[in-house]
């Protein structure tokens, strides 16, 4: 960006954060905030993911890169227009500083035709009919038992209550139909190198019974977990990884909107299993975010 163009969009950063929406706030009582301030701070950590001063030196005006002042000029922009809600902004940015705790997990989330739920002990028996059909495991080791698959269930469901946000079960018109969302990784995968930290990960999953192929589920159940994950839960991002083979899961990726970031060997696949070799994806909040306000 030129010296000339930059001096324009920093110009255009203040008439918004300290003139047009300050202005527009003496309209607007439902706002959860009406002074400068508190709008920078709002747009600027949305538009980094996490407490903006965790990236950028003060002043942000000056040292913000400016593809990020773009992010939060757009969202700024989408909250004038009512196509973002600034108390889910406000919510997410106390969130990051600590200001608030994260509010407990809904029973569900509602979709068009389906929702994620919660899970129930009657989930047992299609959840195991579906880890042990070869073709919806063919991606796996192998197929589970019936008890390998109860194991993974109640553990997959404990996670809402260990972090708050999980793996949710896929309520279809038939019924339960598998998982979608959103949980830490159980073991240490070799990905510091790629993501430049090793701590804090949060992966998003799904795996779903054959007859629910094709519906749309898998990236309309994502789109709904990791737009909880990301306001209610502040999750400053999320990756995904599955193996190269894999097409029909990183298809969901791409679909969602995730970048690649590199690839990787599987460590609990032996060298030369076909599918050790993975590819990881990453989604920052403020891409979701900048999505969503585009
Ligand atoms: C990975 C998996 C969940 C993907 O399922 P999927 O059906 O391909 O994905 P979706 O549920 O998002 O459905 C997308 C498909 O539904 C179609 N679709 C139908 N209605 C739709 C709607 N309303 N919205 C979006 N897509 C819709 C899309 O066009 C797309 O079809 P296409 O791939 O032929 O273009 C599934 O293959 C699976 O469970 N595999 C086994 C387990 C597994 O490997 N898990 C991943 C481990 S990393």
């Amino acid at each position: 960006m030129s010296p000339a163009d930059a001096e324009v969009q920093r110009r255009r950063w203040r008439a918004l954060v300290d003139e047009r929406l300050p202005e527009a706030a003496s309209g607007r009582p439902d706002w959860p905030v009406s002074r400068n301030h508190c709008f920078a701070r709002i747009l600027l950590d949305n538009a980094c993911g996490g407490p903006w001063r965790e990236s950028v030196a003060p002043p942000a005006w000056a040292n913000m890169p400016p593809e990020r002042l773009d992010v939060a000029l757009a969202l700024g922009e989408a909250v004038l227009e009512g196509r973002q809600d600034l108390a889910v902004l406000n919510h997410r940015s106390l969130l990051w500083r600590r200001k608030r705790p994260v509010p407990k997990p809904p029973a569900s989330l509602p979709g068009d035709g389906f929702a994620l739920r919660r899970w129930r002990l009657a989930d047992d028996a299609p959840f195991a009919a579906l880890c042990a059909d070869p073709a919806v495991m063919r991606f796996f080791p192998a197929p589970k038992t019936a008890r390998e698959s109860q194991t993974e269930a109640r553990a997959l469901a404990r996670r809402f209550d260990e972090d708050g946000f999980g793996p949710w079960a896929v309520e279809a018109p038939e019924g339960f139909v598998g998982f979608v969302g959103c949980w830490r990784p159980a073991r240490p995968l070799p990905l510091g190198a790629l993501l430049g930290r090793e701590t804090g990960l949060v992966e998003i999953g799904w795996r779903l019974a054959r007859p629910a192929w094709g519906r749309g589920f898998a990236i309309r159940g994502a789109r709904l977990a990791l737009a909880d994950a990301f306001a209610r839960c502040a999750l400053p991002e999320i990756v995904a990884y599955t193996a190269d083979l894999n097409a029909p899961s990183w298809r969901v990726m791409e679909r969602l909107g995730m970048a690649v970031v590199g690839g990787f060997d599987h460590p609990a696949l032996p060298e030369g299993h076909p599918l050790r070799p993975h590819r990881l994806y990453r989604l920052a909040a403020a891409d979701f975010l900048a999505g969503d306000a585009a």
